[in-house]
């Protein structure tokens, strides 16, 4: 039975080495903050971290999980707290949140992005976020909020 750590912890799980990290995560586990969009790696709704590092979770088989540690929305405030504070803050100056299913994936993966660039520029932003679509077109607000999260980091 293979273990995840997940959002600190261990879990026990029962899913085969071949099932997508994202079902193991909604169905098996029942954490249904990340999203399913596409399946195929194109929309940016499953977004977790992995070793600090964002994956599409949707294509991320279990058993290439291996040790790593697993972060979902969930368990974002305890991993990183100062980024998930200013992220969160952020988001809601902003008001950056339409119809919300993409944001999960757009915050772990703006999250990971100030983890390892405090002081982003459009074009970084961009880069990073390139793989996260919003069909409700919220894409400068978002980009707004990472400059304003990092502003916040900055200031702290
Ligand atoms: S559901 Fe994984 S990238 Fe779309
Ligand atoms: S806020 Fe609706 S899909 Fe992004």
């Amino acid at each position: 039975m293979p273990t995840l750590h997940l959002n600190g912890r261990p879990v026990a799980c029962k899913a085969e080495d071949d099932t997508p990290l994202l079902w193991v995560l909604r169905g098996e586990l029942q954490l249904t903050g990340t999203k399913f969009g596409c399946g195929i790696a194109v929309c940016g709704a499953c977004t977790v971290h992995l070793g600090g590092t964002p994956v599409r979770s949707c294509v991320t088989p279990l058993g290439a999980v291996g040790g790593q540690h697993v972060t979902t929305i969930e368990g974002l405030q305890d991993a990183d707290p100062r980024i998930a504070a200013a992220v969160r803050a952020a988001w809601l100056k902003l008001d950056v949140v339409q119809c919300g299913y993409c944001q999960s994936g757009q915050i772990m993966s703006a999250a990971a992005l100030l983890a390892r660039q405090r002081a982003p520029s459009d074009a970084d932003i961009d880069a990073a976020m390139a793989g996260n679509l919003c069909r409700c077109g919220t894409y400068p607000r978002i980009r707004a909020a990472i400059h304003e999260a990092a502003a916040q980091l900055a200031a702290a």
